[in-house]
């Protein structure tokens, strides 16, 4: 079955007198475990494009069905219901509680759940969900007290804790340099062969390459949707660290040779 569906879907904002069509007709559907990169200019509509699949906005027109259910007709409790249960976010900066452990951030998710879970269970299932990401010695460290890439995992634990059928993530890499974004995307993959969903909103054609399946808006519009093999970030990974190290030891080389060459004699 389907994940999503969206059919027809347009979103027009009014600020005062001004309207701005951000989304002008977004047919797209998507299937189980299926890893799409989402990507186009700034402004063709893509946070908005998320922020409606995240049911965190209603479009102005069109049919949204997650899960096979019509999301328009349902009321408060039960959107909330399925946004908590089937839709996990990760976005660009993170947005971890400060002053709040890593453990604890993970477990908020579940304390807006109305099945009652004991505060073991919350506990075990926060740190389930770290483990799962590479955290599992940084529980109780801060945000302040973790890398980026750690705060990222952080979120992507946060996210996962609800065992979600669809993570979003709005530009998971764009705060983080080449190495850690690559130790995220592995990371994503991995979730994805194991069945999550993912649509990921990326600038960068590099990071695309990791998905099997590109969407490209424009001007609030699909331009292209293709599907393509898609490139292993733990190949890239290992790819990178040789030839960083070979790097490494070149630019190390160099320097042990300027400084073992005698100086050249002036004058003689
Ligand atoms: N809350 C809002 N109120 C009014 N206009 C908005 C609002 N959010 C977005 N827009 C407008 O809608 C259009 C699409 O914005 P959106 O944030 O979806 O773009 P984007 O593709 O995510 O861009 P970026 O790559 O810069 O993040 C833009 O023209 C933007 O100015
Ligand atoms: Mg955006």
């Amino acid at each position: 079955m389907d994940v999503l569906e969206l059919k027809g879907i347009e979103r027009t904002y009014r600020t005062g007198a001004v309207e701005v069509k951000a989304l002008r007709g977004v047919d797209l559907t998507v299937g189980e475990a299926e890893f799409l990169a989402i990507m186009g200019p700034s402004g063709s509509g893509k946070s908005t494009l998320m922020n409606i699949l995240g049911c965190l906005d209603s479009p102005t027109a069109g049919q949204y069905l997650l899960n096979g259910q019509d999301v328009a007709t349902l009321n408060r409790g039960q959107l909330a219901r399925i946004r908590n249960e089937t839709l996990g976010f990760v976005f660009q900066a993170f947005h971890l509680l400060p002053r709040t452990t890593a453990s604890e951030n993970v477990e908020l998710p579940l304390l807006y759940r109305d099945e009652q879970l004991s505060w073991k269970e919350i506990r075990d299932r926060a740190r389930e969900a770290l483990g799962i990401v590479g955290l599992g010695d940084r529980l109780d460290h801060t945000p302040t007290e973790l890398s980026g890439g750690q705060k990222q995992r952080v979120a992507i634990a946060r996210a996962l804790v609800t065992k979600p059928r669809v993570l979003l993530a709005d530009e998971p890499t764009g705060n983080l340099d080449t190495r850690t974004s690559l130790e995220i995307i592995e990371l994503i993959q991995r979730l994805n062969d194991e069945g999550l969903t993912i649509l990921m909103v990326t600038h960068e054609p590099e990071i695309a390459r990791f998905a099997e399946r590109v969407v490209i808006l424009r001007d609030g519009l699909i331009r292209s949707d293709r599907r393509r093999t898609p490139l292993r970030a733990a190949d890239s990974l290992a790819d990178w660290s040789e030839e960083s190290e070979d790097a490494m030891d070149e630019a190390l080389g160099d320097r042990m040779e300027t400084e073992t060459t005698p100086p050249l004699e002036v004058g003689r």
